[in-house]
């Protein structure tokens, strides 16, 4: 009850303009809020976690196999490209979105984006918009650089996830005393999660927009992630699918490695699909999740989505995401919990989901310098806004990398290395302490 009397205090702090949108997150966080109250104990019952039936991942290879159709430009046109850009580059100590980042040839993350859908466009004479999800954190700064693509071939379009009060772990209430996000309210919002695009997508109007334009299917991924292209092969088999039953949720999965601890994997829970995040899986069964034999895949976070099922779903209330409890602590120390979803988690409300086994190719996310540094080293080429593994490297997989501290921040990185070194003949590399690279360096071992 005392959040609700918070809540509706920081409402009235609303100018006339802000009054609208502000009401809308405020409603929609109060709901999850509920939620997170009233739920108690683990939101998966481990007994009930099975492997996927054999028929509900299946490999990518089966699906290229089917080749192309002639009419791909029209099944090209029923799509929409959706970036999750509502991230900030903190964690490589960069100020401002992460998609502004410079990663290859002075291109940023936005920039090859642009650059692969133009080309897809060009090729295919088609129309393939570009939708960006942007936050609160993002919105003006990415907007300010979008002038640059007035002359590409490439629609783009923004819209902004909803904002969030943080709140107090003690008191359970929010820190925020009003509205603004600035000075000292700076750390009292968040954006809560990339689950919230189903909302927000819906509230902005583009949905219906683009479903009255014919536009059937959007294809959503992490900005950061360099490898998540349009994959023609598995646009087709959406939308002419072998046995005549279309797939409203496609979730692109690929193979765990041992190092890969962190996504969540797809399992069979009371029937459907359902993707398990480590956080979900009780301690006594952490060990056994983390297997690379038991659960072999992880989610790459490339969701193919039906329009239709979203509408449809939305309107009844029907997409159920289980709560993320998220832990911080403020600048001042204040300790803070934010609750978030993530869009992954959707997969159990969609009629007739599928997971797809892709090459490890379609997942080339940069979350650390160390990323960085493979992302502009000769061990990639670049091709209209692509990136593809070097033909000259003679083993399948990249380079192990670790830079230390001193190369955190992307501009200590970057002066650390007066020229990008060679790396085709690289197995791994360990870097601590306070060292630089000169030019034309080739590491090896
Ligand atoms: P994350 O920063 O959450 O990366 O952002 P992660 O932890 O590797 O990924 P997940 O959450 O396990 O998939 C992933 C993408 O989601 C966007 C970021 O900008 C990034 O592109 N994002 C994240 C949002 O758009 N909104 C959010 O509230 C959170």
């Amino acid at each position: 009850l005392s959040v609700k009397k918070e809540l509706e205090k920081i409402l009235t702090t609303a100018s006339s303009h802000e009054f609208e949108h502000t009401k809308k997150d405020l409603d929609g966080f109060r709901k999850l809020f509920h939620r997170f109250l009233q739920e108690k104990g683990p939101s998966v019952d481990w007994g009930k976690i099975q492997r996927p039936p054999e028929d509900s991942i299946q490999p990518y290879e089966k699906i290229k196999a089917r080749g192309l159709p002639d009419n791909i430009s029209s099944v090209l046109n029923k799509l929409v490209v959706v970036k999750l850009n509502g991230g900030l580059g903190t964690s490589m100590g960069c100020k401002g979105p992460k998609s502004l980042i410079g990663v290859r040839n002075e291109n940023t993350f936005l920039d090859l984006t642009v650059q692969q859908i133009e080309h897809l466009n060009k090729t295919y004479n088609t129309d393939v918009p570009l939708v960006l999800m942007n936050s609160f954190n993002t919105d003006e700064d990415t907007k300010k650089i979008l002038q640059k693509y007035n002359h590409c071939r490439v629609k783009i379009y923004t819209f902004n996830q909803s904002r969030y009060p943080r709140i107090n772990k003690e008191s359970l209430l929010p820190v925020a005393k009003d509205v603004s996000y600035s000075g000292e309210n700076t750390e009292a919002w968040y954006p809560p999660g990339h689950g919230d695009i189903y909302a927000s997508f819906y509230n902005s109007g583009l949905l219906d927009t683009f479903i009255g334009e014919g536009k059937e299917y959007i294809f959503v991924s992490n900005i950061d992630n360099l490898g998540a292209t349009v994959d023609l092969y598995i646009l087709n088999h959406l939308m002419n699918p072998p046995n005549g039953k279309r797939c409203e949720f496609v979730m692109e999965v690929t193979n765990k490695t041992r190092a890969d601890v962190k996504g969540g994997t797809l399992t069979q829970y009371e029937g459907k699909l359902r993707l398990v995040e480590i956080a979900q899986v009780p301690k006594a069964h952490v060990d056994e999740f983390k297997s690379v034999s038991k659960f072999k895949i992880f989610n790459t976070n490339n969701l193919w989505i039906s329009l239709a099922a979203v509408k449809r779903l939305q309107e009844q209330n029907a997409i159920d995401m289980e709560i993320i409890v998220n832990a911080k602590t403020l600048d001042g120390g204040l300790n803070v919990i934010q609750l978030e979803t993530a869009v992954g988690a959707a997969i159990k409300s969609f009629e007739n989901s599928l997971g797809i086994n892709v090459p490890r190719s379609r997942f080339l996310p940069v979350k650390t310098t160390s990323d960085l540094l493979l992302v502009m080293s000769n061990l990639y080429s670049l091709n209209a806004g692509s990136l593809t593994m070097s033909e000259k490297r003679e083993f399948p997989t990249v380079p192990l990398v670790k830079l230390g501290s001193s190369f955190t921040k992307v501009q200590d990185y970057l002066r650390r290395f007066e020229s990008i070194p060679d790396m085709l003949e690289l197995d791994h590399l360990t870097v601590s302490g306070d060292v630089t690279f000169g030019k034309n360096v080739s590491l090896k071992n």
